[in-house]
């Protein structure tokens, strides 16, 4: 918490696309009229046949249901491509940087974007893959990995992309889930100077998901890979011969685009739903509007393609508004830790979009990292995945950004498509660690824990009143468990999950996730998995996991664990058991801590009071509240005591 406010410059005021009346203006317009306002919006985006309702939502259980613009048709690939052909034909659609600087770089300009997808479209038709169909896209950070995306939008196929870091376990479970017959790799991927085994983690991914019949695999290090006779084809034996035209399938707003996976806070990750029409219109508007994105910006969001940000800030926003984008394989801290910084002067990037938990990694590093660059481009610093510090926040505008450069610190969503609290470049003075204002057409309430609604300043659960174009709209096979994850805790409306803060300025205040849910370096992982990973041991009989503050990743993963009778816990059992969850997740799921417990504190009727080992992980033991509840109150001592000292 600060209370320091920085006010929109002059020069900001003056230019910018947006300014504080306008705002205003538009907000209350969108709220008091969303019929008119999306209407006008969705513009942006050529359809086919023009949609004559714009919206009908409803939150409540009785008739429940979110349609956007649902009788228009459009194709989101021809939004992002073909519609620039005549105008930026030539243009840089990607910048790719590869993870070494010393291998080559690569420029596609839109063009080059259009054919490529196109070829690939073709190909996947060629292999039987028709409109509906799910296509498990699992790629390092790669041009080829928007052309499989941008190829599946065309072809109305919905692509379900597995970040690259996770386990065969991991990927094996989503394509299961989803009953993808087709799969889009690599032989590997690089990052940070080591390979990633892609083609070889779908293999044995596939061992245990056998209907898979397609394995298209992209040539990236040229590895030797085995290939599956019948099963496994080259990329560039698919395209060979196809035409670099593939007319684009006429699809409806309200089909679906894409499955992500996410985690919640029970169960196995689900597989978020967002469809096409209310996507384009929210993902390109809010690209425009939060970033100031003007026609010849140099635009980089330095997310992975196999999370929302990538999908929504690498590829359909960006595409869509035809801008420059900067892609990079690679890290921040390789080889050195002015590589961002490098990345930013070669390419004069005029936006920068990233994370706290990356920005932490370079600050502790020092600033001599950024001496030999200027930066001189930087217009717009963006901020997502996490609340950001303060700390961090000023090393960002003050020493990335040489105290030019507005920051979008952009709270949202897999759920939400885009940004949904975010303050305004030029519109929006700036408070350090807030995420300020909500998105046009966004409106937020803060609820107590009873559901009564909080007014003026106050704090508690984030909640969504009505429903926004870019809203998910359901998750994958699942019908019963949407409505019952997001829209049964608070009635009539949408739960976040998130803590929230309004201070008396209206401005908005991300405390984090009140659910058991855990953020990694601004990836999601849910508790249960890891709990469900440790107990597949044969020497564990229990584990309760809860997060950690961790001074670079933000939270760390500590795991409570008990053995079977018979069996200590010792270091061999604590490395088995990291490798036994990297192996069911992946390493983004690594725990930090594992503390072996003589047994967990539980009340009487069972249940693990969770409270109470979230605060000996935090280790903050002087409040450790009521426990007179336990069935056994002394094993709060022993885990107190048997605390590791990190
Ligand atoms: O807790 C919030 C946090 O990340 C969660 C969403 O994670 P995910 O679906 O993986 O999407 C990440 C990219 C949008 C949220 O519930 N979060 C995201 N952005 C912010 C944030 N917390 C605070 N400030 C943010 N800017």
């Amino acid at each position: 918490m600060t209370n320091k406010v920085y006010p929109v410059s002059d020069k900001w005021a003056e230019n910018a696309l947006l300014d504080a009346g306008t705002y205003e203006e538009k907000y209350r317009r969108s709220i008091d009229d969303p019929d008119a306002f999306w209407r006008e919006e969705a513009q942006r985006i050529d359809w086919i046949k023009p949609f004559t309702e714009v919206k009908d939502t409803s939150f409540d259980q009785a008739d429940f249901r979110i349609n956007w613009f649902s009788d228009g048709t459009l194709n989101l690939s021809a939004n992002c491509l073909d519609r620039h052909l005549a105008a930026r034909g030539d243009q840089p659609a990607i910048y790719w940087e590869p993870d070494n600087p010393a291998d080559e770089a690569r420029t596609l300009t839109y063009r080059d974007l259009y054919e490529e997808t196109c070829r690939f479209a073709n190909a996947l038709k060629a292999n039987g893959v028709k409109k509906g169909d799910r296509v498990t896209i699992y790629l390092p950070m790669v041009p080829e990995a928007a052309v499989a995306m941008l190829a599946c939008a065309r072809i109305g196929a919905v692509h379900s992309v597995i970040f690259a870091g996770f386990s065969p376990e991991a990927l094996g479970n989503r394509i299961e889930d989803c009953d993808s017959d087709i799969v889009i790799t690599a032989d590997e991927g690089k990052r940070g100077g080591k390979t990633i085994p892609l083609k070889a983690n779908v293999d044995e991914a596939l061992d245990h998901h056998a209907h898979v019949s397609r394995v298209i695999m992209l040539r990236h290090t040229g590895a030797d890979v085995p290939m599956k006779q019948g099963r496994d084809i080259d990329w560039a034996e698919a395209v060979n011969n196809q035409p670099a035209e593939c007319e684009p399938e006429e699809m409806n707003a309200e089909d679906p685009l894409f499955i992500l996976y996410t985690s919640g806070s029970t169960g196995k990750p689900k597989g978020v739903l967002h469809t096409t029409g209310g996507y384009a219109v929210w993902t390109s508007m809010t690209h425009q509007y939060s970033f100031d994105y003007r026609a010849g910006d140099v635009y980089w969001c330095a997310a992975d393609i196999g999370w929302i940000t990538g999908h929504s800030y690498i590829v359909y926003g960006p595409f869509a508004n035809g801008a420059t984008n900067v892609m990079f394989e690679g890290v921040p801290n390789y080889p050195d830790f002015s590589r961002f910084w490098q990345i930013v002067d070669k390419y004069k990037v005029s936006t920068l979009y990233t994370a706290p938990t990356a920005l932490r990694a370079l600050m502790r590093e020092g600033d001599q990292w950024l001496e030999s660059t200027s930066r001189a481009s930087l217009r717009v610093l963006g901020s997502v995945g996490e609340p950001i510090n303060p700390e961090a926040w000023e090393w960002y505008y003050h020493k990335v950004g040489n105290g030019q450069c507005p920051i979008a610190d952009t709270w949202w969503q897999t759920e939400t498509g885009g940004h949904m609290i975010t303050p305004l470049p030029g519109a929006h003075a700036l408070k350090p660690g807030s995420a300020s204002k909500p998105m046009f057409g966004v409106k937020l309430q803060i609820r107590d824990a009873e559901g009564t609604v909080l007014e003026g300043a106050c704090e508690g659960g984030l909640v969504i009143t009505d429903s926004w174009p870019g809203q998910m709209r359901g998750i994958y096979g699942d019908a019963d468990r949407f409505f019952d994850t997001y829209f049964s805790a608070f009635k009539g409306t949408y739960f976040t999950s998130d803590g929230c803060r309004r201070d008396e300025d209206g401005y908005y205040w991300i405390t984090g996730r009140m659910d058991d849910v855990i953020n990694v370096s601004g990836h999601r992982m849910g508790t249960a998995e890891v709990e469900s990973a440790l107990v597949l041991h044969e020497h564990v009989s229990e584990a309760a996991v809860v997060a950690m503050p961790h001074e670079v990743k933000g939270q760390g993963i500590y795991c409570y664990v008990t053995t079977i009778a018979g069996v200590e816990g010792d270091d061999t059992l604590r490395k088995e058991l990291i490798k036994l969850v990297r192996h069911e997740i992946g390493p983004i799921a690594s725990p930090e801590v594992i503390q072996f417990a003589p047994a967990l504190p539980k009340t009487r009727s069972g249940k693990i009071m969770r409270r109470i080992l979230r605060k000996i992980a935090e280790n903050d033991t002087s409040s450790l509240g009521d426990t007179s509840t336990l069935a056994d109150p002394e094993v709060v001592d022993q885990l107190i005591a048997g605390r590791p000292d990190v």
